[in-house]
């Protein structure tokens, strides 16, 4: 495993952390882009409230509840939708440095779950997430598809790389799009490596 990274009993057994859980929910899709470039799959994250891209989820209280229940509460409240988690959805577990509070001195490990969807239900998904959901217009501003297509070399995937997430969300997404084959290894390092010009 990378640096920083624990399985999911590695990371639990680190009582005095903080824990935050977010999900990665995909589908495939026939759908194409100007009725020729195809999207393949779509991949849904957030505009937070802060400005920055990140997954659906956040803290969960393991004196309260379990990571995947806690999860589950999270979407609920971000999403609008009730979405059964199990614990075969987990993929990776991180350790976080320190953060950065004069009052905690507390780690953060960051629990990524990944679920793949039908199509009809990433559309369910982000109507409640536009309507019903509790913190919908609060603590997030909307969902997003991720762009997994490149269009003029460095439109697409690059250019979304190249906007600022949360946390290490941004690896998550990188990490997570060549573990489910959604993007080619070809394509992933091409589009990381126009995200960083697009920034200098
Ligand atoms: P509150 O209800 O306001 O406490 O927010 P929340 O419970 O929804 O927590 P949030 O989603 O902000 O996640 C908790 C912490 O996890 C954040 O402060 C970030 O440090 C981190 N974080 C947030 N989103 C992501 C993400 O997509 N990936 C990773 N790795 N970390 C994230
Ligand atoms: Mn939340
Ligand atoms: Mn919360
Ligand atoms: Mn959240
Ligand atoms: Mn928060
Ligand atoms: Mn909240």
């Amino acid at each position: 495993m990378a640096s920083g990274q624990l399985s999911r009993s590695e990371a639990l057994a680190c009582l005095g952390c903080k824990h935050a859980c977010h999900m990665m929910l995909y589908s495939a899709t026939k759908s194409q882009l100007f009725g020729r470039i195809p999207i393949r799959h779509i991949v849904l994250m957030q505009m937070r409230f802060d400005g920055l891209l990140g997954f659906p989820g956040g803290f969960v209280n393991l004196q309260k509840e379990t990571l995947e229940t806690g999860l589950s509460r999270e979407l609920w409240e971000e999403l609008g939708v009730a979405i059964p988690i199990s614990v075969e959805d987990h993929v990776v577990s991180c350790l976080a440095p320190a953060l950065f509070s004069s009052t905690s001195s507390s780690c953060l490990i960051t629990h990524l779950y990944v679920k793949r969807m039908e199509e009809e239900q990433i559309l369910e998904v982000e109507r409640a997430a536009a309507s019903t959901a509790k913190d919908h217009g609060h603590e997030v501003l909307g969902m997003i598809r991720v762009p997994l297509y490149t269009i003029k070399g460095e439109g697409g995937l690059a250019s979304f790389l190249s906007h600022s997430f949360i946390g290490n969300a941004r690896s998550q997404l990188v990490e997570s799009l060549l573990r489910f084959k959604l993007v080619t290894p070809d394509e992933l390092k091409s589009a990381l490596t126009h995200s960083m010009e697009i920034n200098t």
